[in-house]
């Protein structure tokens, strides 16, 4: 049995300079790996395979046996909250996301809070096969994250129906319509508090924010869409689990990630490659962590650009809680070779 306190991960999200940094990566399980492919395959669609605990628990082990990275991430999706909310959602072949526009549908009344319990069962479910596959399959030092998308960043998908660029749908309407927005957020606020506690209860041992659109936003309303409902969510969690830390990724919040840290009360904060290592540690202090952000373009290219950057990150990231990982997900066409070799990089420094 492996102490809480042994695994690196959640040692860093626990305030400590670990050193090498815990590894692990956005997006670890994919299409980057045949092995993900095969499995995709067997599924008639995304929504089937997030759905379906012996594949989806299948795919999230994946990388942590091929790689043995510090975590591993439950594998599924932040549109499976509005999903399982009833809002509708297909992924599209080389589309992406759509779902069936809310605002055309009823709004915030044609969703269903009450919907939530049964539906997330099956996502519930994966996250207890992952816990006891790290252990069954000797990784008791891999913590496993659970996840959810921020309101804001799901919210952006609901409105707009796809990740169309600004989502000028959903910010048309925070500026039109603000209470329809307000409820909207509310509601998203209330339903990831939820989700992210039945994930934890579930085995999670940390649960991470993807708010990947933070940085489309003007400072009042990122105080407004991104910080308040994070701090919401970060103490709604800390009630329920005092131990249990949150990693929140405002991407592309530059300038705004002082703001970010010191408002939401998160243990650590996710950085985007576009933004200075030292720079972030700058604006959040010394006691949070960071977690990022190598491009995810010099790990598909490797060779002497991918140990250049990885060289750079590690050497401004020392010194202070750091947990190794991509700026933003894995590419479907990097190689699995330079994976392993960054892998070796961050080990032996
Ligand atoms: O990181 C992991 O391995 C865990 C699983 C995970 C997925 N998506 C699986 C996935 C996580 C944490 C996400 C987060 C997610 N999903 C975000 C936030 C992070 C980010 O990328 O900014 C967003 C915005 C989404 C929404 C989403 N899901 C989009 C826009 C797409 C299509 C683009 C694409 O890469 O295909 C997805 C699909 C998706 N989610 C795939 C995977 C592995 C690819 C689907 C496939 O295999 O066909």
């Amino acid at each position: 049995m492996v102490r809480r306190e042994e695994k690196k991960l959640l040692r860093v999200l626990a305030g400590e300079a670990v050193w090498p940094p815990p590894l692990w990566l956005m997006r670890q399980a994919g299409r980057y790996l045949s092995e993900y492919r095969a499995v995709r395959a067997q599924a008639a669609d995304f929504v089937v395979l997030c759905t379906s605990p012996a594949l989806a628990s299948e795919v999230t082990l994946q990388p942590i046996r091929r790689y043995g990275f510090d975590a591993a991430i439950l594998f599924s999706d932040i549109l499976m909250l509005p999903w399982a909310l009833g809002q509708g959602l297909a992924f599209r072949e080389g589309e992406g996301p759509v779902l069936p526009s809310l605002m055309d549908h009823g709004g915030v009344s044609a969703l269903h809070l009450s919907r939530l319990p049964d539906a997330i069962t099956p996502i519930l479910e994966t996250v207890r096969r992952v816990r006891e596959g790290l252990t069954a399959e000797g990784f008791p030092a891999t913590s496993l994250i659970g996840f959810a998308g921020a309101p804001f960043t799901v919210a952006c998908y609901m409105v707009d129906g796809a990740g169309v660029r600004d989502f000028p749908a959903t910010r048309t309407l925070a500026y039109r319509d603000p209470a329809a927005f307000d409820a909207l957020l509310s509601l998203l606020t209330e339903a990831t508090v939820t989700y992210l506690a039945a994930q934890i209860a579930a085995g999670a041992e940390t649960v991470m924010l993807f708010d990947s659109w933070a940085g489309i936003l003007p400072p009042a309303q990122f105080r407004a869409f991104v910080v308040a409902p994070t701090r919401r969510i970060v103490a709604a969690l800390r009630e329920l689990y005092p131990d249990v830390k949150v990693i929140g990724f405002p991407r592309l919040a530059g300038a705004s990630l002082g703001l970010y840290a010191a408002g939401t009360a998160v243990a650590a904060v996710g950085v985007d490659t576009a933004t200075d290592i030292a720079a972030a540690r700058q604006l959040v202090g010394m006691q949070v962590a960071l977690q990022g952000n190598l491009d995810p373009l010099a790990l598909l290219a490797g060779g002497t650009a991918l140990e250049t950057a990885a060289a750079s990150l590690l050497e401004s990231a020392q010194g202070a809680p750091f947990i190794c990982n991509l700026g933003h997900g894995i590419l479907p066409s990097t190689p699995t070779e330079h994976v392993a070799s960054l892998i070796r990089q961050v080990r032996a420094a």
